[in-house]
């Protein structure tokens, strides 16, 4: 076992004079309460931090419409997108203050940022003390560390046509405050790594403004092992204890804490190895937004969408395509979720004429550093993406930058490969970015995958992006292959959960699993996406009211589409997995109507039965697309009653058709102990307690107790009913209803049923 320690700043060592400060710690809180918010400087509110301000709405639909040609989509001709960035208020200017203490004998004092929405400027008793441009970055702004009450203001601004999805806006990740002593342990100054299973190394930033005389020391707050390795399944972590010394007396001047886990990364001819063991990424990509909590970050929230992917077998996110919150990637350690940590959609061209192009030459480096050093000592963040299918990737120009921007990573973090998500094949071949990148990752064009492995440095590819298939829950329409368009829509603004719709420039999901199963050299997907997210309601975006995405695995209230259940008969092989296509068997008026049903499961066949009638045995067949991973009955005719499938090995699943709406049931959803939210899935039922899949019916909630209404969602991308608001309508028969507070009662009343009441 080796144990080493090196430093990064040489000025640790430098002799000078005393330091002055008696604080023993560097430690950091989050600045929560006691905010006021503005949007105008003369009406103040009280608000607390992380903040949305635009999540309460109204939905508008001619917020940040955008007259564009998305080029990426293949568009030639510019059309009006409405509902492209999520239609709610984000635009324009806010303004956040509050009063700050700090105490006397304070050395150091500083706040951190983890993400302001957006182009922060921070002002101390009324001076300017820093500034960001990039809304999703964590930064730092050193403050001068006298004693007393300072007025703190941060002002932010987010100009139209800066996104192409929904950005929320304000101080919407944690604001903390960081005070220790003038020497001590560096912001993001520790960086440990694990070059062997049992191994482990650190450097360690020193702020030594005085520059005296220290000793730095490391140990494993654990012991000295046997260390158990960190992995998906077995997320281990340890913590790794700094000390700052005064060489001279030996007093400790500052201790820090970094959490770790051991585990190897190996990208290869081989494929990919996690503690010496091939796996492939069984991934997802996600936006930051938190479905009816928009962009305001939340821990609870987001164990809820972990929990919810690793039930059906995911095992890695990719953040699309921004930096993480420091806590999502904190929850990725403890959960068992690798992380493709992502920085950027765009650099110098722009895909929205005021995106981050507009900072590009004089932040990417500052921006990129932030990324890395944020996050480089986490276990789960298993490598770096540099951009987002940038619109440079096939020209002289983009090798330049991507070139550049290859080597600052590397010189921060040689330990994980630097991707792209790239979809202008074979331009990146032609460009040479295909022949330096760590790993080429391809955004869809699976015809491409095979020539970008030729083309590679390391004889792999990875599917960074991956089916954009899209999806209602609960919706069917007939015959299953009508796929919608803005100008061909389905009469209800949704689209099929039969999951064959897939955008032009896509798959099917099932093509992605082929490509997945039939090539080593494949390292794993990134599915587009794991949950709907706000904005970018394609293949709706110039068809109102879609205001949210369709391609979620999951919907945006965090309900499983079908979707769900085929990508866990992939991913989840644990003999589980049987869900029947529709969802719901209650068609009234499609009598003797051909009515296909699907069947996910990991079962290589079954046998289907409608009302104990057998409708015949299907297995999977690689003779065509839809048949490997799928059962299909496509010539069912509707009867109402009960639909049932059996398989070899005795398991069955039903659905049986709904009768009238009679009552309401809450369920609450499992959570986390540390969690602030409760979230509880609202469905309408008959008597018999079948989901009533029509049933759109207005409720309203009542939060008792020490708890209070947070949000609703029904996961309807085209309801334009607000989150915040304690009421909304079912759709197709659900919703969920979010609660801040552990302890209360919640009331949903409404349709006319008896009140359901659960006390929790
Ligand atoms: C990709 C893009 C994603 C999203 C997706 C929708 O091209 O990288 O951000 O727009 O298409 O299919």
């Amino acid at each position: 076992m080796t144990r080493t320690f090196k430093l990064t700043i040489a000025s640790a060592f430098l002799a000078g004079a005393a330091q002055a400060a008696a604080m023993a710690r560097t430690t950091s809180v989050k600045l929560a309460e006691g905010w006021e918010f503005s949007r105008d400087s003369t009406n103040w509110v009280a608000v607390t931090v992380p903040h949305d301000w635009a999540i309460s709405g109204p939905f508008d639909r001619e917020i940040d419409k955008q007259t564009v040609a998305i080029e990426q989509n293949g568009e030639k001709t510019a059309t009006k997108k409405t509902g492209r960035s999520g239609s709610l208020p984000w635009v324009g200017e806010g303004r956040y203050r509050r009063k700050v203490h700090l105490d006397k004998g304070v050395g150091y004092a500083s706040l951190v940022f983890e993400g302001a929405m957006s182009e922060p400027e921070i002002f101390w008793d009324g001076r300017r003390v820093g500034e960001w441009k990039y809304g999703y970055n964590v930064f730092e702004v050193e403050l001068p560390a006298a004693a007393g009450e300072h007025e703190l203001e941060v002002t932010l601004r987010n100009l139209p046509e800066s996104s192409r999805w929904y950005p929320g806006a304000g101080l919407i990740r944690p604001v903390r405050l960081v005070t220790g002593p003038r020497c001590g342990v560096a912001t993001f100054g520790v960086f440990v790594r694990t070059p062997a299973l049992q191994t482990w190394e650190a450097d360690v930033a020193v702020r030594n403004p005085d520059g005296i005389a220290v000793t730095i020391s490391n140990h494993v707050k654990e012991g000295n092992g046997p260390y158990k390795p960190w992995s998906p399944e077995e997320p281990n972590l340890y913590t790794l204890i700094t000390e700052i010394k005064d060489a001279a007396s030996g007093a400790t001047l500052d201790t820090a804490e970094t959490r770790f886990g051991f585990r190897t990364l190996e990208y290869g001819c081989e494929g990919f190895k996690l503690n010496g063991k091939k796996r492939k990424f069984k991934g997802v990509c996600l936006h930051h937004d938190l479905g009816p909590l928009g962009a305001e970050w939340n821990a609870a929230a987001f164990r809820r969408q972990v929990r919810k992917l690793k039930e059906i077998g995911c095992d890695a996110i990719r953040t699309a395509h921004n930096m993480p919150a420091p806590e999502q990637v904190a929850i990725c350690d403890e959960m068992g979720m690798m992380v493709m940590a992502e920085s950027f959609d765009g650099w110098k061209t722009p895909k929205c004429k005021n995106g981050y192009n507009r900072f590009y030459d004089e932040w990417w480096r500052k921006d990129l550093e932030m990324l890395v050093k944020v996050n480089r000592s986490h276990p789960s963040v298993v490598m770096w993406s540099i951009g987002n299918e940038v619109p440079e990737q096939w020209s002289e120009m983009g090798f330049r930058h991507t070139k550049a921007m290859l080597e600052f990573v590397h010189s921060l973090d040689s330990t994980r490969p630097v991707t792209q998500g790239m979809d202008r094949w074979p331009g990146p071949i032609k460009s040479g970015i295909a022949g330096i990148m760590d790993l080429n990752g391809l955004n869809y064009r699976l015809n491409y995958y095979s020539m970008a492995r030729d083309a590679s440095r390391s004889g792999i590819v990875l599917g960074s992006e991956t089916a954009s298939a899209f999806s209602s829950r609960g919706c069917y329409y007939f015959p299953p292959d009508a796929i919608a368009t803005n100008d061909n829509p389905h009469p209800d603004g949704q689209c099929s959960s039969y999951d064959v719709e897939y955008a032009s420039w896509a798959n099917l999901p099932d093509d992605d699993r082929a490509m997945q199963e039939d090539n080593d050299w494949v390292v794993g997907e990134f599915v587009w996406t794991g949950f709907d997210y706000l904005g970018e309601p394609s293949p709706y975006d110039t068809y109102w009211p879609s205001r949210s995405s369709y391609f979620g695995i999951y919907d945006l209230a965090g309900l499983p589409k079908d979707r769900a259940w085929l990508y866990r008969s992939y991913w989840k092989r644990d003999g589980r997995t049987l869900h029947i296509v529709p969802s719901h068997w209650t068609f009234p008026g499609r009598e003797g109507k051909t009515t296909p049903v699907y069947v996910y499961t990991d079962a290589d066949s079954a046998e289907l039965f409608v009302n104990g009638k057998s409708q015949g045995v299907r297995v999977k067949a690689k003779t065509s697309r839809l048949d490997r991973y799928r059962l299909r009955w496509n010539d069912i005719a509707y009867e109402p009653g009960e639909l049932k499938v059996v398989c070899p090995d005795g398991r069955t699943a039903s659905v049986r058709t709904a009768g009238e709406a009679a009552a309401i049931k809450i369920e609450g959803e499992p959570f986390d102990k540390r969690d602030d939210l409760r979230f509880f899935e609202v469905t309408i039922v008959d008597a018999g307690g079948n989901i009533v899949p029509d049933a759109a019916i207005p409720l309203a909630f009542t939060v008792s107790g020490s708890a209070a209404f947070k949000g609703a969602c029904n996961g309807d991308a085209t309801s334009l009913e607000v989150f915040t608001e304690p009421k909304m309508t079912t759709f197709h028969g659900k919703l969920v209803v979010v609660v801040k507070g552990e302890r209360g009662t919640l009331k949903v009343s409404g349709g006319g049923f008896e009140d359901a009441i659960c006390h929790f």
